[in-house]
């Protein structure tokens, strides 16, 4: 995307809260075009069981952005997967997600937060980064396609 027009009408304002079952067509299509390959099951499966920190970004009047994560220890908030429209990335929303995913972490007492990144994922990292966010391991192979992955972590 080209980033050159900057200003601040790049960035849009978007109203998060929680995933309702009416959104699930949306992030479905967000998925197909990202290429995130995720099924409406397993949406299903993060609403039935992870519902507080399963948000969605609503802006241009749709949803346009998904963060889902989860508490997989008592102190530690996994994010698993950030995804915004492509044709509104690059203006704030998948730094709103975050920021609203992590918050709400803290709030249910985690004190350290972690992802997983394709190395090759260089615009993903650079916003995690920008988030605080350090490498903590490097995984070879860690994807189907041979992709090595970077674990990536933030104390909250
Ligand atoms: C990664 C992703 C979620 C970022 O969402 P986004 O809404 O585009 O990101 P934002 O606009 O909030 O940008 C936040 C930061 O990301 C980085 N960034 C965003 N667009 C970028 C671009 N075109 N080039 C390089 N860095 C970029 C910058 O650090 C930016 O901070 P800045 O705006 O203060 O410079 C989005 O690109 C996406 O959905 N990608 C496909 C799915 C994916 O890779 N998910 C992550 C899996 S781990």
């Amino acid at each position: 995307m080209d980033r050159s027009s900057g200003g601040r009408d790049r960035i849009l304002r978007p109203v998060i809260r929680q995933f309702d079952l009416k959104d699930l067509p949306a992030i479905v299509e967000i998925d197909r075009e990202v290429g995130g390959g995720y099924s409406p099951e397993l949406f299903m499966t993060f609403h039935e069981y992870h519902p507080q920190t399963m948000l969605v970004a609503e802006a241009a009047g749709g949803v346009v952005g998904i963060v889902i994560g989860f508490k997989h220890t008592p102190l530690e908030g996994r994010i698993f997967w950030l995804a915004v429209k492509p044709a509104h990335q690059g203006r704030g929303i998948g730094r709103s997600l975050l920021s609203a995913i992590l918050r709400i972490f803290s709030r249910l007492g985690a004190v350290s937060a972690t992802l997983e990144v394709r190395i090759g994922n260089r615009r993903a990292q650079s916003l995690y980064a920008s988030m605080g966010f350090v490498v903590d391991n490097v995984i070879p192979s860690y994807y189907s396609d041979g992709e090595a992955a970077l674990i990536m972590r933030k104390i909250l």
